[in-house]
């Protein structure tokens, strides 16, 4: 096993590794580009890609740097076109593109990062060279930026903005799959991330599981309680009932209206719960069909071998 395997196995510092960069990056000074939500998710989830396919410590060290720096060129395009709510009209949109080269630019003014420009450059590329800035093809965009771009198309797609909400995990893949059936991403890349959002998403699920049972053992609870309560309303407090109740173990005070208030109210919860678990069943079948599907892709894949 090689220096760099070990490294990978091991459990990587996060804490260590985002010092590590922040280190490095605040040679930028006065820009601030940790504070950014939609970066942040770009860097949280290619380092997810990057641990699911064990990469090297190095390796995932500069993808991660390469996340944070990647839309470093937006810092220089107008707020009114940055913060636009509405579809930018073509002549914003041509503007808006230069974030790409004004990015290359920055990187290429400071040593640490020249070699890191291209791909902060290419992030915006296609396989079929439908992308900008440059128009690149396959093996010409660099990985680093293949790899950004499917962090950075997850992130804008499933992010809830102001105007649309949050997309659930299987519909945001849908759409990556059709991105690189129509040659614009990489297959790879976005293998690894449905590999890692399955995962997320069964360990929700057996949570949810969990949370579900233990409603149901109080409602049943309560059920038992309510009845009780029924018997004693229509045949009055018997010595059998009272000690039935005992076994409760019951707050002082605690009575038929309490009991009733907290199944209304436990209910309501339970349904919620339910519907919760239901939703992440089917996820989970969803996105298991899609790893399949993504698995095949990736295996037909010509780029990076
Ligand atoms: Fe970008």
């Amino acid at each position: 096993m090689k220096k760099n395997d070990i490294l990978a196995s091991a459990k990587i510092n996060f804490n260590e590794l985002s010092n590590e960069i922040k280190a490095e990056i605040s040679v930028l000074g006065g820009l601030d580009i940790f504070t950014d939500a939609h970066v942040q998710g770009v860097v949280d989830i290619t380092t997810k890609i990057c641990t699911e396919m064990k990469m090297p410590y190095e390796m995932l060290k500069r993808c991660v740097l390469c996340a944070y720096l990647h839309d470093v060129g937006k810092v220089f395009i107008p707020s009114e076109i940055l913060q636009k709510n509405e579809k930018l009209t073509q002549e914003e949109y041509e503007v808006m593109k230069t974030h790409t080269t004004l990015g290359y630019d920055l990187c290429m003014n400071y040593p640490e990062f020249k070699d890191l420009a291209p791909i902060v450059r290419a992030h915006h590329e296609s396989f079929d060279g439908s992308g900008y800035p440059d128009g690149l093809k396959g093996n010409d965009i660099p990985y680093e930026a293949s790899l950004i771009k499917v962090a950075d198309v997850y992130d804008a797609l499933s992010r809830k903005r102001q105007y649309k909400d949050k997309m659930s995990n299987s519909d945001t893949i849908a759409i990556m799959l059709q991105e690189v059936e129509n040659n614009r991403m990489c297959a790879k890349f976005l293998y690894y991330l449905i590999i890692y959002l399955l995962d997320e998403t069964s360990s929700k699920l057996a949570e949810q599981v969990h949370i579900v049972d233990e409603y149901e053992k109080e409602l049943e609870t309560l059920h038992e309680l309510e009845n009780i309560y029924k018997e004693i309303y229509d045949s009055g407090y018997t010595n059998k009932l009272q000690r039935k109740l005992n076994r409760y173990q019951l707050q002082p005070g605690y009575d038929m209206s309490t009991n009733a208030q907290l199944l209304i109210s436990k209910q309501k919860v339970y349904e919620e719960e339910s519907k919760t678990y239901k939703f992440l069943l089917s996820e989970e079948e969803k996105l298991q069909n899609q790893l399949k599907q993504g698995k095949k892709l990736a295996q037909k894949e010509k780029w990076y071998n």
